[in-house]
C-alpha cells in the first residue's frame, strides 16, 4: 500500500463486536507491521473497531431472522424462540475487562428491538475448548434442551431459530459446529425434534442487506471525520480504554498508535 502511495487507510474489523482476542490482537499486529513498515507514518490510519450497534448491520441481521421466521405458519410465527449463539470466552478474560459479551448481547437486543421485541429470545455461547471455565450457557446443552421441550411440547413456543450473531459468514462454527452437530446429529437424531421446528437463520455472506451495511458502515466512518489530514487515530471512543486488568505492552501500544489524534481532535460533522 505504501509503494502505492496510499495516504490514507481504514482498517475495518469485521468482527461486528470487539474482543481483545480478536479485533484487538489484529490491530496489534498491524500496530507492529507499521512500525516496521511505515515508521515515519505517512499513510493515515483509522480504525472501525466494532460495527455492534450501528443500525445497518442490526438492519442485516434482522433481515436474516426474518427470513427464517416466515418458514413458520402465521399463527406460529411470534412465538418462535429465538436463540442467538455467538463464540464463547474464558471466563478469565471477561473477567479481565474484555467488552465482547456485553456487545454481543447488545446487538442481540438492539435486532430484537428492530423486529419489535415480539419473540422471546436467549443468547448461548458455543465453541468452547479446553478444561478452564468458559462463558455459558453453552449452546450445545442449551439447544439440546429446548430441541427436547420443543419435541414434548412442554413450552408454548412452536420452534427455535439459531441465529449466528457474531460471525458473518459460514465457516466451520456455523456450518459443523450449529448445522451438523448441534441441529442435525443432537436435535434432530438424538433427541428426535421434528425437522421444520428447528432451523438456523442464513449467515450474512453476501445478502444485498449486509453488503450495503458495510458500504454504509464505511460511509459514516469517512464523513463522521472527514478532514483528517495530518491526524493518525480515530477510532470508537469505547477503543480507547484498555481492559482495566491488561498487562499487555502490545495493547498499549495500539491504543498510543490509533490515539495519536486526541492531540488534536478534528471537528465532528453531523452526518444525519
Ligand atoms: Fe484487553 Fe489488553 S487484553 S486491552
Amino acid at each position: 500500500m505504501k509503494n502505492d502511495g496510499v495516504k490514507r487507510a481504514i482498517a475495518f474489523s469485521q468482527y461486528p463486536q470487539f474482543s481483545c482476542t480478536t479485533t484487538g490482537s489484529s490491530l496489534n499486529e498491524l500496530t507492529k507491521i507499521l512500525g516496521k513498515m511505515d515508521p515515519e507514518r505517512q499513510m493515515i490510519w483509522s480504525i472501525i473497531d466494532r460495527w455492534s450497534l450501528h443500525s445497518s448491520a442490526v438492519n442485516a441481521f434482522a433481515s436474516t431472522i426474518q427470513e427464517a421466521l416466515d418458514k413458520f405458519s402465521l399463527d406460529q410465527r411470534s412465538k418462535v424462540l429465538i436463540l442467538f449463539t455467538a463464540h464463547s470466552l474464558p471466563l478469565s478474560v471477561i473477567k479481565r475487562g474484555d467488552t465482547y459479551a456485553s456487545e454481543v448481547c447488545a446487538t442481540a437486543y438492539a435486532v430484537m428491538k428492530f423486529l419489535g421485541l415480539k419473540n422471546p429470545f436467549r443468547i448461548i455461547w458455543q465453541s468452547q475448548v479446553g478444561p478452564t471455565r468458559w462463558l455459558g450457557p453453552q449452546a450445545q446443552n442449551a439447544i439440546s434442551e429446548f430441541a427436547r421441550r420443543v419435541k414434548y411440547k412442554t413450552e408454548s413456543y412452536p420452534g427455535i431459530i439459531l441465529v449466528p450473531i457474531a460471525f458473518t459468514s459460514d465457516h466451520i462454527e456455523t456450518l459443523y459446529e450449529l448445522d451438523h452437530e448441534y441441529i442435525e446429529k443432537d436435535a434432530k437424531k438424538n433427541i428426535g425434534c421434528p425437522e421444520e421446528k428447528i432451523i438456523r437463520a442464513s449467515a450474512l455472506n453476501d445478502r444485498p442487506e449486509f453488503i450495503e451495511a458495510l458500504a454504509t458502515i464505511v460511509k459514516d466512518h469517512i464523513m463522521e471525520f472527514p478532514n483528517i489530514d495530518g491526524l493518525h487515530g480515530i477510532s470508537s471512543p469505547q477503543y480507547y480504554v484498555p481492559c482495566h486488568e491488561c498487562i499487555d505492552t502490545d495493547c498499549l501500544n495500539s491504543r498510543k498508535f490509533f490515539s495519536y489524534h486526541e492531540q488534536k481532535k478534528p471537528e465532528k460533522k453531523n452526518v444525519n
